[in-house]
């Protein structure tokens, strides 16, 4: 099942929704988690994906893993359908996911040893095939024999996101999305991990899809970065478009709080976000922004903005993009 639209890049999604169903004073309403995301994500390069709490991250990435089913449309991995049963097993092996809490994906009764073995047993893989693989993988993210034999609790936080990431290459996926990886580490042993996350990228041939609330990571691990806002892209483009021209308010704000690396960015002014995000539960009209935007006008709050092209490659959704003065 070869979709030629969706083959040009690794990841293609188009008009992608997740609604979750919740039941209020016996009406029934839904959680607009992701709604309507239309994202490629190309071989080889790190999408750093950002927004505040709650704005859908975890819920697209999770659909993108094939972990939760889309309300509407469908995610393609190089041109294969996620949810078409056929391409299941072939998918399953393509994907890989590390998220931020490293114990709790980690049986607790099982030693390291086993916690990788088993999902190569799962992929039919013998005894002696999963042992040298298992070196091999433990060798290259520096987890040394030892430490196999140990039991999760054993290990620190550091070790335990590295058995976590382990696991998560084993099957030498394309693609590996990385939710909040480091944000539970210590800072030392979360730039060590940021490090041996690139060097991997680059040995393995991965794509990553990295999740952060931290800009200052995203802005360091990312080729391009996507940020999110009230289950919707508010805007796109390659590293250096978000972070020295961006062109959309809620970038602004969201950047107001990052240091500054350029010296074009030192002088530039601050508007730092206040008030919270709308609720994403029924109807919602207009730009998700407009609550909380100093640029709001009539039509804002009237009429959704489309995706608007500032540059080659940079997209924001705001009816003035390339048009405000930050
Ligand atoms: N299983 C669920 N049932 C109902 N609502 C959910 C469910 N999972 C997520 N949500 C809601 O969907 C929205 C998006 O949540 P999501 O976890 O994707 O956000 P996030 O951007 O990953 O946030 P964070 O930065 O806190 O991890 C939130 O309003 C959340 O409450
Ligand atoms: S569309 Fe209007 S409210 Fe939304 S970000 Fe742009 S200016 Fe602000
Ligand atoms: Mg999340």
């Amino acid at each position: 099942m070869q979709d030629s639209k969706a083959s040009a890049a690794l990841v293609h999604t188009e008009h992608l929704k997740k609604y979750f169903p919740l039941r209020r004073n016996k009406e029934s309403a839904f959680v607009r988690a992701v709604d309507d995301v239309s994202l490629d994500i190309y071989q080889g390069e790190t999408l750093g994906l950002v927004g505040e709490s709650g704005s859908g991250k975890t819920t697209l990435a999770k659909m993108i893993l094939g972990l939760l089913q889309p309300t509407e449309s469908t995610i393609y991995i190089s041109g294969r359908d996620v949810w078409d049963k056929r391409n299941k097993k072939e998918l399953r092996s393509s994907v890989g996911a590390v998220f931020q809490d490293p114990a709790s994906s980690l049986n607790p009764r099982s030693s390291i040893y086993r916690s990788l073995e088993r999902p190569l047993q799962v992929n039919g893989y013998s005894k002696e095939d999963a042992r040298r693989l298992i070196y091999e993988t433990a060798e290259k993210i520096n987890i040394g024999r030892e430490l196999l034999t140990r039991f999760p609790h054993e290990l620190s936080g550091g070790q335990q996101q590295r058995v976590s990431i382990a696991r998560a290459i084993l099957l030498k996926p394309r693609l590996l999305v990385l939710d909040e990886p480091t944000s539970a580490l210590d800072v030392s042993v979360q730039a060590q991990t940021l490090n041996e996350l690139l060097n991997l990228q680059q040995e393995l041939d991965m794509t990553y899809l990295f999740i952060t609330h931290n800009l200052s990571v995203v802005r360091y691990m990312s080729d391009r970065i996507c940020v999110m806002y009230g289950g919707k892209v508010m805007e796109i483009g390659k590293n250096a478009d978000i972070y020295r021209d961006c062109v959309h308010p809620y970038t602004f704000s969201l950047l107001s709080s990052v240091p500054p690396l350029h010296p074009r960015e030192r002088n530039r002014k601050k508007h730092l976000l206040s008030g919270d995000m709308p609720s994403l539960v029924g109807e919602i009209q207009g730009c998700r922004f407009a609550s909380r935007c100093r640029f709001c006008r009539d039509i804002c709050s009237q009429q959704e903005p489309e995706m608007r092209e500032a540059a080659e490659g940079h997209f924001a959704a705001c009816h003035f993009a390339g048009e405000l003065e930050f």
